[in-house]
C-alpha cells in the first residue's frame, strides 16, 4: 500500500519510468559507440548529447527518489515467495543506485580528463575535481563498470517483468503500464 492507501503507482512515477528506461537504454548503446568510432563531427556530437543526457537521467533519478519517497509504491503481488520480494526490492534499489551512480562518475572523469563540461553545450558544468589523466581512467573504468552491471541488471528485470507478465500472469507489469486509473 502507498501513504495515500491506494495500490498503483502514480502517473508521474510511470512516466518518469518509461521516460528514463528509454533514455538508459540510448545512452548505454550510444555509450557503447563513442569508444569505436573515428574521430569527426558526428562522434563529437553524440559526445556532447551523451553527456547532457546523462546529467538529465541524474536529475530525474534525483526526482523520482524523491517521489518514491513521498509517494511510496504498491505492494508486491500477495502470493511471491520471500525470496523474491527481498529480490525485487535488492534490484529496484540497485536500479536506483545505478541510475545515480553511474552518470556521476562520467561526470568526474570528464570533469577530470577533459574541461570544460558543459550541459547542452552552454551551461557551465565542470565538476571540482582536479585536472589529471591518471585519476580520469580510474573514474572512467568505475563508469564503464557499474555502467555494465546496470545494463546487466536492467536485463534481469526485463525478463523478471516479462515474467511476471507472461507466466505468473499477475499485476505487475500491468500497474507499471499507462492507462490504469490507480491514482490522481
Ligand atoms: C545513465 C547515464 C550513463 C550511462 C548509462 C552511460 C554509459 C556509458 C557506456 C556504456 C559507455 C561505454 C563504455 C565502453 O565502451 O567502454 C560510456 C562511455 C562514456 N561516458 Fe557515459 N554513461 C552515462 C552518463 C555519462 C555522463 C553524465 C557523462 C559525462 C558528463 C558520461 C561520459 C562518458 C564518456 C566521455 C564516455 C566515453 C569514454 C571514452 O571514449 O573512452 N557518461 N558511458
Ligand atoms: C533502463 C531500463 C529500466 C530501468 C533503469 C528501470 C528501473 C526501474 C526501477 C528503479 C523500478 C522500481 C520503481 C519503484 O518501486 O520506485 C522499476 C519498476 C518496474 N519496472 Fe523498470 N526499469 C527499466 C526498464 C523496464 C522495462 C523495459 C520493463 C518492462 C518490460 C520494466 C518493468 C517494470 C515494472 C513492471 C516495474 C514495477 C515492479 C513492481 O512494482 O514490483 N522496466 N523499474
Amino acid at each position: 500500500m502507498n501513504s495515500d492507501g491506494s495500490t498503483g503507482y502514480a502517473g508521474v512515477q510511470k512516466l518518469l519510468h518509461w521516460l528514463m528506461a528509454a533514455l538508459v537504454i540510448v545512452m548505454i548503446v550510444v555509450g557503447l559507440s563513442l569508444p569505436r568510432m573515428g574521430p569527426g563531427p558526428l562522434t563529437n556530437t553524440l559526445y556532447e548529447v551523451h553527456k547532457s543526457t546523462g546529467m538529465l537521467v541524474l536529475a530525474l533519478a534525483l526526482v523520482r527518489l524523491a517521489l518514491r519517497w513521498r509517494l511510496g509504491a504498491p505492494p508486491l503481488d500477495p502470493g511471491l515467495p520471500a525470496w523474491q520480494r527481498r529480490a525485487a526490492a535488492a534490484s529496484h534499489g540497485l536500479l536506483y543506485v545505478l541510475l545515480i551512480l553511474v552518470p556521476i562518475a562520467g561526470w568526474a572523469a570528464t570533469s577530470a580528463c577533459c574541461r570544460p563540461v558543459n550541459f547542452l553545450w552552454t551551461v557551465p558544468a565542470t565538476l571540482p575535481v582536479p585536472a589529471d589523466n591518471a585519476l580520469a581512467k580510474q573514474i572512467f573504468l568505475l563508469h564503464f563498470g557499474m555502467a555494465f552491471a546496470l545494463a546487466g541488471l536492467v536485463a534481469v528485470h526485463v525478463a523478471a517483468a516479462l515474467h511476471h507478465h507472461l507466466v505468473r500472469r499477475d499485476d505487475t507489469l500491468r500497474r507499471m503500464l499507462p492507462g490504469r486509473p490507480d491514482r490522481p
